[in-house]
């Protein structure tokens, strides 16, 4: 029933290792699976070392011809990863995830969106970084919940600042995670009007389990990360069902974008759109 879209503006704050994370603690009430969208190509293959197909180069071929229900044709293209999770991976490279992206997701009702409807389902989509000609931008559109992933730095905070009105424009429903150090989670909130959902630690080896390198005691059920992550899922799970009616009746013709949000012209922010900041 809910399908969360995790991206980055600039950089990698660890898009990848999040969507593992989230998906790995999210509430036990929905089953997840993980779908790599990154049109720059996929980094799960390698680092779990999957086997090639099936993935999302084969779901988007097959989405073309088959018939068959979204959910029961994405299960047939994932892989499980150590630990049970399953994802449909993407291709290494840029041109061949770009091509499966543009073939899965600009079809009139794409079967991501049609199998997140289904009850008891979260799709958990990594989308990579996006860019205003992203070809993720259906399903960051379609998102109940768009987390975005940024360090609280100087740097990483200027491109969130230059950027945030066109998310806002993109998606009602954004929202934040902040990585590492950095400045504090509520001055992001307040300074930049940001909807922040929490803050993922700096944990290289809660983070490197999720990156195929497992070391002992660092799964995502007992590291930093996962414990932090688990915090949070609950609070994007929230944030998900609140998704405005407006937008959740127009998820359908995801093939007429000027449609999809009836009006883009929610201005600058005016104030924060975030709830309480979590610190
Ligand atoms: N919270 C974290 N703490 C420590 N290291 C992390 C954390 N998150 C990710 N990393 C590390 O940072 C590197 C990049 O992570 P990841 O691939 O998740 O980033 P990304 O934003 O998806 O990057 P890309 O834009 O290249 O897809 C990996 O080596 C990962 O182990
Ligand atoms: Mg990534």
């Amino acid at each position: 029933m809910t399908l969360i879209a995790l991206c980055s503006l600039k950089g990698s704050p660890g898009v990848t290792t999040a969507t593992l994370a989230l998906a790995a603690r999210w509430p036990a009430k929905q089953e997840p699976v993980v779908v790599e969208c990154d049109p720059a190509g996929g980094d799960l293959l390698a680092r779990f070392r999957l086997d090639m197909a099936p993935g999302l180069v084969s779901l988007a071929a097959s989405a073309r011809r088959s018939r068959e229900e979204g959910m029961e044709l994405l299960r047939q293209h994932t892989q499980l990863l150590p630990g049970g999770l399953p994802v449909v991976a993407g291709p290494p490279g840029a041109e061949q995830s770009r091509a499966a992206l543009g073939e899965l997701l600009h079809a009139r009702a794409s079967v991501l969106q049609t199998a997140a409807r289904r009850p008891r389902t979260v799709i958990v989509a990594d989308c990579g970084r996006i860019e205003p000609n992203s070809p993720t931008l259906p399903l960051v559109r379609a998102a109940d919940a768009l987390v975005l992933l940024a360090r609280a730095r100087d740097d990483a905070l200027a491109h969130v600042a230059a950027r945030i009105e066109t998310v806002i424009r993109w998606s009602e429903t954004a929202c934040f995670l902040l990585v590492g150090d950095g400045y504090p989670t509520g001055e992001v909130a307040d300074t930049l009007g940001l909807r922040i959902m929490g803050r993922i630690p700096d944990d290289p080896k809660g983070a490197g389990a999720l990156c195929g390198r497992p070391a002992r005691h660092s799964g995502p059920d007992r590291s930093a990360l996962g414990r932090a992550m688990a915090k949070i899922a609950p609070r994007i799970a929230l944030q998900a069902r609140r998704k405005p009616a407006v937008l959740e009746s127009s998820m359908v013709p995801l093939s007429n974008q000027q449609t999809f949000r009836a009006s883009s012209d929610h201005g600058p922010m005016s104030g924060p759109i975030n709830g309480a900041p979590q610190k």
